[in-house]
Order: structure tokens, then sequence, then C-alpha cells
């Protein structure tokens, strides 16, 4: 089968690469986004043929689909934070480039049997929680006034009890509270809609906090674990926000992989969404620890109790859905 990985050089679409290209022609469509990538980078699959563009190239990106019988969208912008900025090149990236993407399959001629969609956690906002009392609840962020106080967990918003978190499943409700986690939101639903209306069966993971090799260690807007990683490798203690004590599912590259392979195979994922992590919480106290033992150092990390605006406090998946498909997280 001839299969077209966007974002193919990046961390999640290489590693994904390197398995479809031991039974399939690969495309690998990525611009090398100079945040990432200085030079072509060299585990860049040899056996796959690389088209060096934008998902914005609306002619270019046509060829590409063409010839293609499956589809893995992970081209994206990534950062978080960086997305409250540059408003207009994350939409236009994310939430346009897909658009283009969806127009092509919907007015050109095509092959396409299948498109797979990165989607993220992001989408959730808060995860999902129990009060004591009120019982389940989907709260909003921590508001900035408790945040002052250092009054880090999540409280009920019905009674202000302390709640504890549970698993996020796919249908609590969608928060998205960051530009990046709207124009992931939109990626997925603009996918399974055009996926719908054309009849083209389409999947979106849910990617949960994801770690592993090729993760851009300077690229300061990947996540926590890369953070942390560049920062013992330079001999300095990691950073703690709050207590240490929140908690988020991560889950390892090699497994995202797997996720990938098995809803490409399974009929049964078709136009479905799915949480993809370990379904176990981890504290980021717990990281910052691990990392430092794994790195052979014994650097104690600074618990400096400030706090980042826009952060969530827990969120970890519930992945029995993705079980039903088969799907078993190996990495611990
Ligand atoms: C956010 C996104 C997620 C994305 C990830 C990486 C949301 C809800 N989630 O996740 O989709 O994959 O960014 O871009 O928007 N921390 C420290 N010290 C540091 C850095 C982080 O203590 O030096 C803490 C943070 O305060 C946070 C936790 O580590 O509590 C995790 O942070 P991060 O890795 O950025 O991920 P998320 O906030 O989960």
């Amino acid at each position: 089968m001839k299969v077209l990985v966007t974002g193919g050089a990046g961390f999640v679409g290489s590693h994904l690469v390197d398995e479809l290209a031991k039974k399939h022609e690969v495309v690998i469509y990525d611009n090398l986004e100079p945040q990432v990538h200085k030079n072509v980078p060299e585990y860049l699959n040899s056996d796959a043929v690389f088209v060096q563009e934008d998902v914005r190239n609306r002619t270019k990106l046509n060829e590409a689909v063409e010839g293609s019988d499956i589809i893995f969208h992970e081209a994206a912008m990534v950062g978080v934070g960086q997305s409250m900025y540059q408003v207009e090149k994350y939409m236009d990236v994310n939430t346009m480039g897909t658009a283009k993407l969806l127009d092509i399959l919907a007015n050109e001629e095509h092959n396409v049997k299948k498109l797979i969609v990165a989607s993220s956690m992001s989408i959730y906002g808060e995860g999902k929680y129990e009060c004591p009392d009120c019982g389940i609840i989907h709260p909003m962020l921590r508001s900035n006034e408790q945040l002052k106080k250092r009054e880090w967990e999540m409280k009920c918003p019905n009674c202000d009890r302390v709640v504890k978190p549970v698993p996020t499943d796919e249908n609590k409700t969608l928060q998205p509270t960051s530009i990046y986690a709207i124009s992931k939101k939109d990626q997925e639903e603009m996918c399974l809609a055009v996926g719908r209306a054309y009849g083209i069966p389409a999947v979106a993971l849910r990617y949960f906090n994801i770690y592993g090799p090729r993760q851009a260690l300077s690229n300061p807007y990947t996540g926590v674990c890369a953070i942390f990683s560049s920062r013992i490798k330079n001999n300095n203690p990691p950073i703690i926000f709050e207590d240490g004590l929140q908690t988020r599912d991560f889950v390892s590259v090699h497994d995202i992989v797997r996720a990938n392979l098995l809803v490409m195979e399974k009929s049964k994922a078709d136009y479905e969404m799915f949480n993809v992590g370990t379904g176990k919480p981890v504290s980021i106290l717990d990281i910052a620890s691990t990392l430092s033992k794994l790195y052979g150092k014994n650097l104690k990390p600074e618990i400096v109790e400030k706090y980042r605006s826009g952060d969530i406090r827990h969120c970890y998946a519930d992945i029995s859905k993705i079980k039903k498909l088969g799907f078993k997280p190996e990495v611990t």
C-alpha cells in the first residue's frame, strides 16, 4: 500500500514512518519546520520518499495525496504556549492546513481509503474528577486567585471540596484552553466530519503526553520530559512548578506508533476517536527523579512553587475504548 505521512520527519511521524516502511511504500511530507529541525534529520528513513513541503501548499499536497491509499496526518505546530502569541500561524498550519487536505479529499480524484489524524489530550482541558458530594465533574481551569494562594488541588465548582482525579474518557466535555488545543479539536472534528460525509474512514487519536527518542530537546515548546532531559544532561536540576504532585499520562512514542498501526488495520476504528495513553497517572516529581536516575545523575529537583498560567492539574487517560480494539501499552 501507498502511505502518506504528513509531518513524517517529526517526532511521532518519523517513528511511524520507520514501522510503515517495513511493509509499505511511504511518502514523507514535511516542511522541516526550523524550530524543530536545523537540517534534514539523520534518522530520516531512506526507504521512504521525502517531499520537503508545507501542508499549506495545496498543489504539492494534492500531488502527494493523489497516489496514496492511506494518510497519517501528523503535521502540526505543537507549542501550547507559543500558540497563544502566534495565533494566526497556528490556526493557519493546523486548522487551515487540515482544511486544505480535506478540500483535496472532497474535490480531487484520489484513492484514499483511510485518514488517521493526530489529535491531543489538550482538547479536554482539565481531566475528569470525582467530588465526594457531587459525583463526576468536568471542571474548568483553576482560578488565578486559587493558584496565588498556592492551593494546587482541583476543587469542586459546586461545593468547593477538593476533588479526586479519575480516568478521562472520550465522552468528557471538550474544554480546549489554548489556541493549539482549539486547532487540534478543529483537526479532529473536521477530519471526522469530512470522512463521514464522503465515506472516507477517518480516525482521530488523542495522544496524551508523549516522550521518547527524537523529541526535539532544543525546541522549548515540547513537553516536560524533553525540558527536564535537557536540563539534567547539562547538570541542571529540573525545575518543578506547583508542588510536583500534578499528574499526567506519559506514553512512549513506540506505543503511539502501535496505536496508529492498529487503527489503520481495524475497520472497527473507523469514524471514531480514541485516547492513546497508558491509563496510569504519573506525577511530575516522579518524572524528575526517574529521569535523573536514568541519566545517572543525582540532581535534586527544585520545587519552586511557581505555576504556569493555563496549566491543568491532572489528566490521565481512560484507555478502555482503544483496548477493545486490542491496544495494550507496552512501555512503562
Ligand atoms: C501541554 C498540552 C499537551 C502537549 C504538551 C507538550 C494542554 C492541556 N496540554 O501539556 O497537549 O502535548 O503541553 O507541548 O494544553 N512542568 C514543570 N517544569 C517544567 C515544565 C513543566 O514542573 O520545566 C510541569 C507543568 O507545570 C505541568 C507538567 O509539568 O504541570 C506538564 O507540562 P507539559 O509537559 O508542558 O505538558 P502539559 O501541560 O500536560
